[in-house]
């Protein structure tokens, strides 16, 4: 199975190369690549597979988006890309939001997750109410990530993303980092997971109910142990997650 991706002029290729590395300078002095990776995932894991609305497709920056509740604080982040995005008006905001969370996960050490260009904006913003309830457990997780057309493997490679960033009390109602280098990328969020609770650190309901599930828990057993497995299905799982119905999947 392979995807096939649409047609883009080469001088959008190069723009998208000379954005990526102004992308890397301005994340990287804004010390923002936590904010910048949860605007991508939040604008892009609002997909439903079985509708086609919602995901990667730039309606994030619009405020009734950023009014969801989920979305608490995001404005900063669209606001944070705005100089980047000023030097490159002719991407599209779905390519450009997507962009720049590659190079967030990439600049921190992490994985350099592939990027195909061509997603077109939409104009209509999803529903409120498709993001995850961090107060929940692992059925609500596999329902939300399901709904998006995602598995297991990807829910728990995906929760990884929290080796990065920290919860904000007026933001989401908690408070502190789930790592002690939260703006390094690698697999210390799952040691932390299964190592308890420690001070100064936090941990999520929806972070603990991974090792309670029988499917989840042998996946952060790996990740904690070999970060290159972690690695390796991160970055399938943001590829997914960045790409979530873009481009057809074409069977070779
Ligand atoms: C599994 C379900 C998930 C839940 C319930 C969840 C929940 C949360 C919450 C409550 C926050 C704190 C927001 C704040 O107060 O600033 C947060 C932050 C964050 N999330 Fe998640 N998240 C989930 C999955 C993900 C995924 C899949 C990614 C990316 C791959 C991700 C990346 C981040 C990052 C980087 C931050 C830090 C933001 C910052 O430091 O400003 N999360 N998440």
């Amino acid at each position: 199975m392979g995807k096939s991706y649409p047609e883009v002029e080469e001088e959008y290729k190069k723009d998208v190369q000379r954005c990526k590395r102004k992308l890397r300078g301005h994340i990287a002095e804004k010390h923002c690549a936590p904010i910048i990776l949860r605007l991508a995932w939040h604008s892009a894991g609002t997909f439903d597979v079985k509708t086609k609305t919602g995901g990667p497709y730039g309606t994030i920056r619009h405020p009734e988006e950023l009014a969801h509740g989920a979305n608490n604080g995001l404005d900063i982040a669209v606001r944070l890309l705005e100089p980047i995005r000023e030097l490159f008006p002719n991407l599209s905001f779905a390519d450009f939001y997507q962009l720049a969370g590659v190079v967030a996960v990439e600049i921190t050490g992490g994985p350099e997750v592939p990027f195909h260009p061509g997603r077109v904006d939409k104009v209509e913003p999803p529903p409120e109410g498709r993001l995850p309830d961090a107060t929940k457990g692992v059925d609500h997780l596999r329902d939300i990530f399901g709904r998006m057309g995602l598995n297991d493997k990807d829910i728990v490679a995906l929760s990884g993303g929290h080796t990065l960033g920290r919860c904000h009390k007026e933001r989401s109602g908690f408070e502190g980092p789930w790592t002690q280098n939260p703006l390094i990328f690698d697999n210390s969020y799952f040691k932390e997971i299964l190592s308890g609770e420690k001070e100064g650190l936090l941990q999520l309901p929806t972070d603990k109910a991974l090792l309670d599930d029988p499917l989840f828990r042998p996946l952060v057993e790996k990740y904690a142990e070999d970060e290159d497995a972690f690695f390796e299905d991160y970055t399938e799982a943001h590829l997914k997650l960045s790409e979530l119905g873009f481009a057809d999947t074409k069977k070779e």
